[in-house]
Order: C-alpha cells, then structure tokens, then sequence
C-alpha cells in the first residue's frame, strides 16, 4: 500500500446553499488561508448558478458541480450536460450522491450513466457510496457498497478509472453531526479499495483517490485524512465555512 501514489483530494459540497452574489466574499476569506497548502487537489462543487462565479473568484481550486445529465444533449428539461460544465470550466462532478439517489429515485445504472458521460468530457466524477442505518445494523455495508462500486463503474476501463474519484459517505453520518469513526471509515475504504483491485489490478486501484465524507470538520479531519485508506474528504456543512474548510484543506496538506 502506498498512499503517496494518490492525490489527496478535499473537495467541498455546497448543496443547495449560498448565492452567487456570496462567492467573492467567501473567496476573499479563503483564498488567503490555502497560501501555505500544497498538494493537495482543492475542490469545490457549487450548485450550477454559482459556477461561473466561482470560476472566477476561487483561483487555485477546481471548481465541481453535484450532478450531470447522463444525456449528451436533447430535449430533457431542467438536465445540464458534461459539455455545458466542460464549457465552463468545470474539473469535477459528484455522482449518486445519496441525497440524489433518496430524494430523486437515482438507481446504480443511471449513476453509471453519469460517469460514462463524464469521462468522456475529461471530468473527475465523483462517485458517492454509502450505506443506511439499517443495512449497517444489518451488516450489510460490505457488500452493499461492494454493488454500488461494481454497478456504478460497469463498463469503465481501467485506464478511465484512475481518473475516477470515490466517495465514501456512510448516509447515517451526512448532515447528523454523527461522524462514522475513523476505524469504521477506513474499514469500508479499505474495502472500496479491494473490490477496486478486484475491478482493476493492484496498480491502478493504488491511485485511485478514496474520500471520507459525513460530518468530517476541523475536529475529526486530521485523524480521519490519517488512515491509509482515506485520501482526502468530502464536506459538506463545514465547507461553507471558509476558516474551517482552510484548516481541513491544512490537514490533507500535511498528509502529503
Ligand atoms: P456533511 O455532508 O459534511 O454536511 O455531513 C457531506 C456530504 O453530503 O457530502
């Protein structure tokens, strides 16, 4: 195993939250903060109205979006296409995040969809796993996400699948303030791992970045980033809060 093959990663989810007319507000607080970081890829998935504006303020980070349309283009309303976020700059995407995939009926195979179409723009999806309360009691999560990792990069190869970020996100721990602990994230990354070896071959599954995200802030990050499985984070609630998202993106410089 070895974690200098992988880049770190700290990529934040805005959600449904903040304006456009906000981002140079919240850039001027950050931007200054991330000087003395270093290796790490900084990310930042806005919702679509605010790309432009954060192409624009946040020099330095990538700028993502939270979803894309599986279509290249057409008549499907209210869908944005990996050409229209390619055209405006956008790097990253999440994918099956599991607000989508709970309140938008998102299943494996459309997911799937999404990362084909990202791929084949030169944009990082950012495939999202986790499992529920209940199918954790269950014990269920193994291979529960082992189907998720399968279904969702079905028919990737593995050539496309170093440029292909995962995200583990147990659901129970997103937006509860209830943190998965760090020996619970790094079982399931670590197993996310294997079943990519399984996929790909030991050389590519080493570089493939594995996220934490769910409740990961300014007191838990350092001991999470830690774990040899975990190669960065994705934030939500504490990355709208630029002191903090700074100190995090800290914390995954000095895992560097
Ligand atoms: P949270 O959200 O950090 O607010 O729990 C993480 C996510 O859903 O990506």
């Amino acid at each position: 195993m070895n974690k200098s093959l992988r880049k770190t990663v700290i990529a934040g989810n805005w959600k449904m939250n903040r304006l456009a007319s906000e981002v140079p507000s919240f850039a001027e607080e950050l931007l200054p903060r991330m000087e003395k970081t270093c290796g790490v890829d900084v990310v930042l998935c806005v919702p679509f109205p605010l790309i432009p504006a954060a192409v624009s303020a946040l020099d330095g980070v990538h700028i993502g979006a939270q979803d894309v349309s599986a279509h290249d283009h057409g008549a499907y309303t209210g869908e944005v296409s990996a050409d229209m976020l390619k055209d405006l700059d956008v790097r990253f995407c999440i994918v099956g995040h599991s607000e989508r995939r709970t309140y938008h009926g998102e299943s494996n195979d459309l997911v799937n969809g999404k990362v084909h179409a990202l791929l084949a723009r030169n944009i990082t999806p950012i495939l999202c796993v986790g499992e529920s309360l209940s199918r954790r009691e269950a014990g269920e999560t193994l291979a529960f996400i082992s189907g998720q990792i399968r279904e969702g990069l079905r028919g990737v190869t593995a050539e496309q699948a170093t440029d292909v970020v995962v995200a583990y996100e147990p659901i129970w721990a997103i937006g509860t303030g209830r943190t998965a602990t760090a020996e619970q994230a790094e079982e399931v990354c670590a197993h996310i791992r294997t079943v990519l070896t399984e996929l790909y071959g030991e050389a590519v599954a080493q570089r493939i970045s594995i996220l934490y995200g769910g409740s990961m802030n300014g007191g838990n990050a350092a001991e999470l980033l830690a774990q040899p499985d975990i190669d960065g984070g994705l934030i939500g609630g504490a990355s709208l809060k630029p002191a903090e998202f700074a100190d995090i993106i800290r914390m995954g410089s000095e895992n560097e």
